[in-house]
């Protein structure tokens, strides 16, 4: 009888490998990393939100990308987390037409309320205060967040309680 050969891959749901196989599709056999980004956020998905090195050595060992070649794009990109965070990923917009329309309150606001400051997340694991410096693009609807993968824009105070308040 045969033994199949563990591989760092084995590591990645037979889901991520089909999604990843989707964008795979999507590009030239000789350029399958340019289905990395697409890789690491399905992962960090699957994984409640962050990459752990092993999950990352996956999807190297999957594309078939060196693994530093992963690390940098998953530490360039903003949108990758490399340590387990809260599972609502809050990014409050403090760039310029938001500090001008208050933004800079509505931060304050979400820290008073959730008792944690940027980069930190609360001791139940719900929530995550992402640290965002660069505007969001959204700068017509300022002051703004960004809540998972939602945008919010407009916001005061009780906009800020009914958004937060309803997730699980
Ligand atoms: S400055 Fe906040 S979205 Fe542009």
């Amino acid at each position: 009888m045969t033994q199949a050969t563990a591989r760092k891959s084995d590591v990645l749901s037979a889901h991520a490998r089909d999604e990843i196989d989707r964008w795979l599709g999507r590009y030239p056999a000789d350029q399958r990393q340019s289905a990395v980004l697409a890789a690491l956020r399905e992962v960090q998905h699957e994984n409640g939100g962050y990459l752990s090195r092993e999950l990352m050595d996956g999807v190297a060992d999957y594309i078939g990308m060196p693994e530093i070649a992963v690390y940098e794009v998953a530490s360039f990109y903003s949108m990758f987390e490399l340590r387990p965070v809260g599972r609502h990923s809050i990014s409050v917009c403090t760039n310029i037409s938001c500090m001008l329309c208050g933004g800079d309150d509505i931060l304050a606001y979400i820290e008073e309320k959730l008792g944690i400051k940027l980069g930190q997340s609360t001791a139940d694991g719900k929530f995550y205060l992402k640290k965002e410096e660069e505007c969001l693009a959204a700068c017509c609807g300022a002051p703004m967040m960004q809540v998972d993968h939602v945008y919010y824009e407009k916001l005061t105070p009780d906009k800020v309680d009914e958004i937060l308040d309803k997730l699980e």
